[in-house]
């Protein structure tokens, strides 16, 4: 699969390490290990889920493809232009096509601004438009989101949640982004909007070929809207897969256990299926385990697992796993 498709985004090896200072004399003393070592491409037009329990990096990795933090190792191909390397004008140029959505639409809006402030911000910053075309822009915009123009003028506070995210979305779009990751823009929603924001999202996929990583902390969120999904733990891939094979056949351990705390319809079924059950809680990232990041809670750790690292490997097309033992799923 996804032979001929354009490969917009590659990161390779990328790593976000953030130091940790103490003392008087605020010696390093250690780092929080976000993101360490993660390797994955996106093609144009699709949407990759990026899955994971809260603090495992997920959106530091967003920050580090959006260099809104300079990685501490590796690299960021967009367009086949290595973002890491950009300064200046060139990054700013670069920045225009590269978007972000934020989970919590209140906090990452200004509330002393307008609707139309907000959605005009980036056209102003960019200098792109000014005056009536602005004005005509915004409009534009609002509708294409959903929302009623008249309320140009009003506050975030003044909108429900659901229509702020659409605010957020709006502004997103406005300087005609090709990427746009959307980090948990539906977790803070009630249940009935989430299903409204989604559509709104891939509507506007298709309307303006939009390629989107969309983050999330549970595997049932991202299956609708992926068409690809990776897993994170610790700061690393663990595996990574087009959506159905994710989820029909995972490789493995980690994701095994996620999905098995979903709950399904069929309650014979449900009752039937063998669980994993995760136990003991995610490691600190500024001490990370030896070897598999995984081994301190996989149900079937080896000794090597806490030797050696295990290498993210293809084990059928397009199917990527780190685990020294996936053959066993296979
Ligand atoms: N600026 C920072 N300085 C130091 N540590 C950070 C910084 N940002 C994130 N971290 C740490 O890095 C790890 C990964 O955080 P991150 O926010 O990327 O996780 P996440 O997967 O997005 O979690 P959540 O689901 O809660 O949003 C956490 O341990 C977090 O405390
Ligand atoms: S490498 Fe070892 S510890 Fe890691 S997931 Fe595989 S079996 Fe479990
Ligand atoms: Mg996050």
């Amino acid at each position: 699969m996804n032979n001929n498709a354009e490969i917009l985004l590659k990161v390779e090896n990328l790593k976000m390490h953030f130091p940790i200072y103490r003392g008087i004399f605020q010696r390093q003393v250690g780092a929080v290990h976000a993101v360490d070592g993660v390797d994955f491409e996106v093609y144009r037009g699709e949407t990759l889920g990026l899955v994971g329990e809260s603090g495992c990096g997920k959106s530091t990795t967003g920050r580090a493809i959006l260099q809104l933090y300079k990685p501490t190792e590796g690299q960021v191909h967009f367009e086949g232009v290595d973002l890491v390397k950009l300064r200046g004008e060139e990054m700013r140029k670069m920045r225009r096509k590269m978007q972000m959505v934020f989970q919590d639409p209140y906090a990452s809006l200004n509330p002393r601004m307008t609707v139309e402030q907000i959605v005009s911000e980036p056209l102003v910053v960019h200098n792109v438009l000014s005056g009536k075309e602005l004005q005509e822009r915004v409009k534009e915009l609002l509708e294409l989101v959903g929302l009623n123009p008249a309320f140009a003028t009003r506050y975030p506070h003044e909108f429900s949640g659901g229509q702020r995210q659409r605010v957020g979305v709006a502004r997103a779009i406005a300087l005609n982004p090709s990427f746009i990751i959307c980090d948990e823009p539906i977790s803070a929603l009630d249940v009935s909007i989430q299903a409204q924001v989604v559509n709104l999202l891939e509507e506007l996929q298709e309307k303006f070929n939009l390629t989107y990583l969309f983050i999330a902390h549970d595997l049932s969120m991202v299956r609708h809207i992926s068409k690809r999904v990776a897993v994170m733990y610790l700061g690393v891939v663990m595996e990574l897969a087009p959506r159905d094979e994710l989820y029909d056949h995972p490789l493995h351990p980690y994701t095994q256990a996620l999905l098995s705390a979903v709950p399904i319809p069929d309650p014979v079924a449900d009752a039937e299926r063998s669980r994993t059950i995760l136990e003991g809680d995610v490691p600190s990232p500024v001490n990370p385990p030896s070897g598999c990041r995984f081994r301190t809670r996989c149900p079937i750790a080896q000794e090597i697992c806490a030797q050696e690292r295990p290498v993210f490997r293809e084990m059928k097309p397009g199917h990527f796993v780190a685990c020294h033992f996936a053959e066993k799923f296979m």
